[in-house]
């Protein structure tokens, strides 16, 4: 069975996501350096050497993608808006090309009767801040906050709605301990203090955007379901200590004031003084509605020759794998989707605000046939429709992505666009499952 628009509530948004340095190029229109500008042409963090300079050059085909929303009859658009396109030194001198370009984007969407939801932070950390520390920096949620409010003022009274930040964990834990993201540290103590320092940044752009009178803030976290590799009390303590980093840090310090104590285990040594201030004072905040981007679920096992916290390994899965390597599991969406309504937000609204999967998608007489895809937005949207079935108020669902795209460190292999994009000519093709999403959400 297909669903279709009519499964779902009547005003529940369908949308697909993008991210300003996946596919604006970040060489046009006077952007200054990103951490990722850097960090990618670093050898051996990112496939090839690949950048975001052009990347789907939406900087200058935006209307023809916005188009494709239209046609494709999708409700709303969530995009981010970049820190160092706006502010090329991070901080001081504005690029008022820059302005323009978001304010022309946002009228663009509005005239084609799509709704812009914004981010404010989806990874372009300006160059400029990074040399300072970046989010390691006990300053920058005042620099963070101070570009929100240049953003805002030109086009945040046209926003549906705003995010403050996209994936906190992605920002901090994997980019500052796992080192697989800009600025590619290793350091336990740069990923305590960005843990902190990322939600303390929210926190402080929710207060600003409060006293202007926005009223339709969230944000956007991640999650990935923690399995045990066996039901040994180690593996389940293994699965425990990863579910409290990436799952539970961020959206318990925001909803409860605390962070879970299987995290602080590794990471209190390390966070700056007068931290649970900021949870008081910044942190602990209410939210108008919360985005859960869910992708897959991993396995961990304890690890017996770890030296230090957090004594975990990754373990074999055994579920169908997508070209990313990640398992197929909408149970995990459906979990936490329930998981948000009982232990943290209640009846707030829940958008999920990123769904996807990456394939080897390939063009046949100008067609691109992706059945994988087809499959994996329909197994998903049944987790999203029983999770509304049992009292989840899920208002909407944006894909990830609308174009293929540059996928961080993966550069351009990956694609997980519902719109096929050749990378030599950047012509745009819609695959079937854009084609089953436009039949889908069709109004008559
Ligand atoms: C998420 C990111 C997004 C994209 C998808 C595949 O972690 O928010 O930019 O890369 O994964």
């Amino acid at each position: 069975m297909t669903l279709t628009r009519k499964d779902f509530p009547n005003n529940f948004l369908f949308g697909a996501a993008t991210a300003a340095y996946q596919i604006e190029g970040s060489q046009f229109g006077g952007a200054g350096p990103s951490h990722w500008d850097t960090f990618s042409a670093t050898p051996g963090n990112v496939t090839r050497a690949e950048t975001g300079a052009i990347a789907c050059d939406h900087y200058h085909r935006f209307e023809q993608d916005f188009d494709l929303l239209k046609t494709g009859n999708f409700d709303a658009y969530r995009f981010s808006t970049s820190w160092s396109r706006v502010l090329p030194e991070g901080r001081g001198q504005v690029n008022q090309q820059g302005l323009d370009y978001y304010d022309r984007l946002t009228d663009a969407l509005l005239e084609r009767g799509i709704k812009p939801f914004q981010t404010l932070y989806h990874w372009e950390m300006p160059a400029a801040l990074s040399d300072l520390g970046g989010w390691t920096n006990p300053d920058v949620h005042n620099w963070f906050g101070d570009f929100v409010d240049i953003i805002d003022d030109r086009i945040g009274d046209r926003m549906e709605a705003i995010a403050t930040i996209n994936e906190p964990w992605c920002a901090s834990f994997l980019s500052h301990f796992h080192g697989i993201h800009a600025p590619g540290l290793r350091d336990v103590r740069a990923a305590a203090r960005s843990m902190h320092y990322v939600l303390k940044a929210h926190g402080e752009a929710m207060t600003r955007l409060r006293a202007k009178g926005r009223k339709n803030l969230g944000i956007a976290l991640n999650f990935e379901y923690a399995q045990p590799a066996t039901a040994s009390p180690n593996d389940v303590r293994a699965a425990a200590t990863e579910d409290a980093v990436y799952n539970r840090w961020f959206i318990e310090a925001m909803t409860k004031g605390t962070y879970p104590a299987e995290a602080l285990e590794g990471l209190e040594a390390h966070l700056p003084k007068g931290w649970q201030d900021d949870l008081k004072t910044h942190i602990h905040q209410p939210l108008d509605w919360l985005g859960v981007n869910y992708y897959t679920r991993k396995i961990h096992a304890h690890d017996p020759n770890a030296s230090a916290w957090p004594y975990t390994k990754p373990a074999e899965g055994h579920l169908a794998t997508t070209q990313m390597g990640w398992e197929v599991y909408p149970e995990g969406l459906h979990h936490f989707l329930k998981r948000m309504k009982n232990d943290y937000v209640g009846d707030l609204p829940i958008l999920v605000t990123e769904n996807g999967m990456a394939w080897e998608d390939h063009l046949k007489d100008g067609a691109a046939d992706d059945p994988e895809r087809i499959d994996f937005i329909q197994g998903h949207l049944a987790a999203m429709k029983r999770a509304i079935d049992e009292g989840v108020n899920l208002q909407g669902f944006m894909y990830w992505s609308l174009l293929d795209n540059y996928e961080w460190a993966e550069g351009y292999d990956k694609r997980f666009g519902i719109v096929h994009v050749d990378f030599d000519t950047l012509e745009r093709t819609p695959k079937a499952s854009y084609y089953m999403l436009k039949h889908a959400l069709k109004r008559d």
